[in-house]
Order: C-alpha cells, then structure tokens, then sequence
C-alpha cells in the first residue's frame, strides 16, 4: 500500500503533473448545497481533505476564515499545499505529509465539521477505505458532513482490465485518464452502504460520463457522496 501512494509523488507529482491550481467544481457545488447552509459563521469550523493534492480544495475554505488541515502522501503535492495555506496566517491549519490509511487519523473525536476526498480514497484498497470511514465517523462533529466526489462505480468502462490486486481494485487498467495512477477501487451502491454503515446520506449519485475526444473508449463512471454523521 506504501508503494501505491508513493506512485503519485514518482509518476505524477514529481512530474509536474496534476499540479491543480483551483479548487474542484463539486467541491464548490456541493459546499454551497450542503455545508454552509447548517455552519454557523461564529463557530471555529474545521475542515479535513484526505488526499489533499496540492490544497487546491483547501484554499476555498481557508479563503472563508475556516480552520482547515490535508493529508496527503506526496511530499511534492504538500510542499505546494503548504506554500498556499501560509497565505492563510489567520486560521488555524496542517498539512500531513503522510498515509491517511494509517491509523488512527491525527484528530480527537467529534472535532471536525467536514471531511473532505475527491479522487482520493478510490485509490486505495477496499479494507482501508471502511477504516478510514469508521475512523472519519469517529472524528466528525455529530451534523459533520462527508463528500465524497469522483468515488469509482463498476459501471466504469476500466472495470475489470489490467491486474486484480484487491476485491473490485484494479491497477494497469491502460488507457490515458489512469497513467501513472496506481489502483482504482471500483464500488457499487451495496458496497457503499456497507463502507457508509453509520452515517445518513444527503446524496449518492452515480455519474457516466462517455468519452469521444480524446479518451475515446475511456468511459468513466463514478459516484458523489454527501454523507451526515447524524445527531445523537
Ligand atoms: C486525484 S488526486 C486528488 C487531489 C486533490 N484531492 C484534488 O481534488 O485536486 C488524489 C490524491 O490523493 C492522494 N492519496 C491517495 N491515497 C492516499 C493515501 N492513502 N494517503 C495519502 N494520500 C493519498 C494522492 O497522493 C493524490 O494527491
């Protein structure tokens, strides 16, 4: 599993791939929809990314006076997310250069009002993934919120290509859209009630999207996730 998420830092990261500047669209869609409307402005608000990439999703909520702390496994991605939070000298914030698969993630119960993955817990083994949910409904705020965005389905056209190192993960599954990126878990709605058990769901909605140009044959599917751990 080390292996896996030091991949990113060789094949993209270091690479100077996948630098992302701006915060992800869901990112910002779901945020509007989901968490803003139930924060309250005097409150401290923290927010958690798992995979924090280069803190281009952090920067959104930093920018708004919220506490905000990464986990991610590259040291070159945490190097530029560090670089765009100290911008941020009001807030508190953290970025973890480390495995978010390690447990148990660095924070006290009931502490955080979001938790934050695009793209990044689909990429890990099935086993960890329900760690890591048991571990992110531990440290949520009950009324915390999870999203999680761009979660692989097995309706996704690289479904079952390439070599088989987990139940339903793939890696080598060819094409361009997945270069240098190691496994991709693929999930499917009973999984996700499973890996969720707990937590009430806001959304689950699963995407396709069909490829012309220039992934043409590259179909992706995936699901969007906002989940509540509830009120006791
Ligand atoms: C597709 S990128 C997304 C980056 C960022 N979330 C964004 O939306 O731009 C996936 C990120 O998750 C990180 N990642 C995946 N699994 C990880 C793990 N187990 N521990 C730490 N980082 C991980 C990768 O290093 C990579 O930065």
């Amino acid at each position: 599993m080390e292996d896996s998420v030091n991949q990113w830092e060789s094949n993209i990261y270091s690479k100077g791939k996948q630098l992302n500047r701006y915060t992800w669209g869901e990112v910002y869609y779901y945020a509007n929809r989901y968490f803003f409307p139930q924060i309250s402005r005097n409150e401290d608000i923290n927010v958690l990314e798992l995979g924090s990439g280069t803190g281009n999703n952090l920067i959104f909520f930093a920018e708004l006076g919220m506490n905000v702390y990464g986990i991610e496994g590259s040291s070159t991605a945490c190097a530029h997310a560090q670089n765009k939070i100290a911008k941020y000298p009001n807030i508190k914030s953290k970025i973890i250069c480390g495995n978010f698969c390690s447990h148990p993630l660095p924070f006290e119960n009931n502490s955080l009002d979001l938790i934050l993955d695009r793209g990044a817990l689909t990429h890990n083994f099935s086993k960890e993934i329900k760690n890591v949910l048991t571990e992110a409904y531990r440290v949520l705020k009950p009324g915390g919120l999870f999203f999680s965005i761009h979660f692989f389905s097995d309706k996704d056209s690289r479904f079952g290509k390439g070599i088989e190192v987990d139940y339903n993960t793939f890696k080598d599954t060819g094409g361009k859209t997945f270069e240098g990126v190691p496994q991709v878990h693929f999930s499917n709605l009973e999984e996700i009630y499973e890996l969720y058990d707990g937590f009430t769901f806001e959304l689950i909605e699963e995407k396709s999207v069909k490829r012309y140009r220039p992934y043409e044959g590259e179909d992706s599917a995936s699901f969007d996730i906002v989940a509540m751990k509830p009120y006791e």
